[in-house]
């Protein structure tokens, strides 16, 4: 399959089935992409949605934010775990305003270089609230890759790995409409592609995936053995 076929099912899925109506999903800004996607990265979406409506409610801007003292963001934080995200954020709200004036950079390279920002959650705020192309590679990602084209089990634990990976999901993801590309994906892993499970027969992938080829081939060779 090409890559363009891959990144239109998915994003023709995404259409039809993919989460529209999540918090962080009706103000896009870099403020508000930012804070759930710190927030989603250890967390699961269900636990993440009261503690990113109280949190924003709190500190409506990046400013406020800025201009808070730390212990009251980690009081607003506390039960949600990972506390050195809290105070990341901390710190690259104050540089956001100090060197930036209040905006996100459009550059990787800078975004990369703030606090508790990777490639991930960089790629995250420049697709998903500015629409630019730029792939994601978070857990769910990494497993519909993996099973789709049947890469070894313990593929994303190497470096070399990773970077393979990258360079998959960087040819997939298409120049228009990244957005929904990579909240399709993210959402196909949670709610079909799941870690246990899987739900292969309503997926927009499977005609050809490798995972499913693998399971069918293994359920011949053991109709043929009895
Ligand atoms: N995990 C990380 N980012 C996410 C998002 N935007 N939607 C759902 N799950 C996510």
């Amino acid at each position: 399959m090409k890559y363009w076929q891959f990144s239109q099912l998915i994003i023709n899925w995404y259409h039809m089935y993919g989460r529209k109506n999540l918090p962080w999903q009706i103000k896009k800004t870099d403020y508000h992409i930012w804070i759930s996607e710190i927030m989603l990265q250890q967390t699961q979406v269900k636990t993440v949605i009261p503690y990113y409506k109280k949190f924003i409610s709190t500190f409506n801007t990046i400013d406020k934010l800025a201009q808070t003292n730390l212990d009251e963001i980690l009081h607003i934080w506390s039960g949600l775990g990972y506390y050195k995200r809290a105070i990341n954020l901390h710190k690259t709200a104050k540089i956001i305003i100090n060197k930036y004036h209040g905006y996100f950079p459009n550059s990787i390279i800078d975004l990369i270089k703030l606090p508790g920002i990777g490639k991930t959650t960089a790629g995250a705020i420049l697709s998903l609230s500015k629409n630019f192309s730029f792939p994601i590679l978070d857990g769910n990602v990494k497993r519909i890759l993996t099973r789709f084209y049947n890469l070894p089990k313990n593929f994303n634990k190497l470096k070399h790995y990773e970077n393979k990976l990258w360079h998959l999901i960087n040819m997939i993801t298409p120049i228009h409409n990244a957005n929904k590309f990579n909240q399709g994906m993210m959402d196909l892993g949670s709610l079909i592609c799941q870690y246990k499970k899987p739900k292969c027969h309503i997926c927009p992938l499977n005609q050809n995936c490798q995972y499913i080829k693998n399971f069918n081939n293994q359920k011949t060779n053991i109709t043929k053995i009895i």
